[in-house]
């Protein structure tokens, strides 16, 4: 199954090593994220050296290396939001669910981005959750916020992650 739709992918560019990128992209398209063992697939198919297909999931932000968690977390660490307090929200919650930017939370409950300036700079520091925009937040106030994210089990996966995170910016809340 795992080689079948890899074979797929890498057909769909006629197996052009030039197009490594876009198959990437369509197999995390495929899954919210890109499963180790199918991009071992894809480099031994290829006939390209695993290293270079893991350079560049590690060289793209916009490549993920596990599935995302049911909910979006976009902390702004721009410069306005840095100024008022950003990386001290991040450490707290970092702190508080052992993760860091980038990741996901052990029970999937959601990916922590941090992100340079999403255009809100009066709100800051400004955190979005599901696309909706927290302003005037600071550690204490982001972490109630995050705690009350509802728990729902069947949002827990990758390919629903992967849909909610097209969602645009939405109502903004102060925090
Ligand atoms: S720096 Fe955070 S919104 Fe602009």
């Amino acid at each position: 199954m795992d080689k079948e739709l890899v074979t797929q992918i890498i057909d769909r560019y006629e197996a052009d090593p030039g197009m490594l990128i876009p198959m990437m992209q369509d197999l995390q398209a495929e899954h919210g994220y890109l499963p180790p063992e199918q991009l071992r697939i894809m480099a031994a198919e290829m006939n390209v050296p695993l290293t270079r297909v893991y350079g560049i999931a590690m060289f793209y932000s916009s490549f993920r290396m596990a599935p995302k968690g049911a909910h979006e977390v976009t902390l702004c660490m721009g410069t306005v939001c840095h100024l008022k307090g950003a990386p001290r929200i991040s450490e707290a919650i970092c702190e508080e669910y052992g993760i860091v930017p980038g990741g996901t939370t052990a029970d999937r409950l959601f990916t922590l981005q941090a992100v340079n300036c999403v255009g809100a700079c009066a709100l800051a520091p400004v955190m979005i959750v599901d696309g909706k925009y927290y302003d005037g937040i600071t550690p204490d106030s982001a972490l109630d916020i995050l705690s009350a994210l509802p728990r729902e089990e069947e949002k827990v996966s990758g390919v629903q992650a992967a849909e909610s995170s097209s969602a645009g910016a939405g109502d903004v809340e102060g925090a």
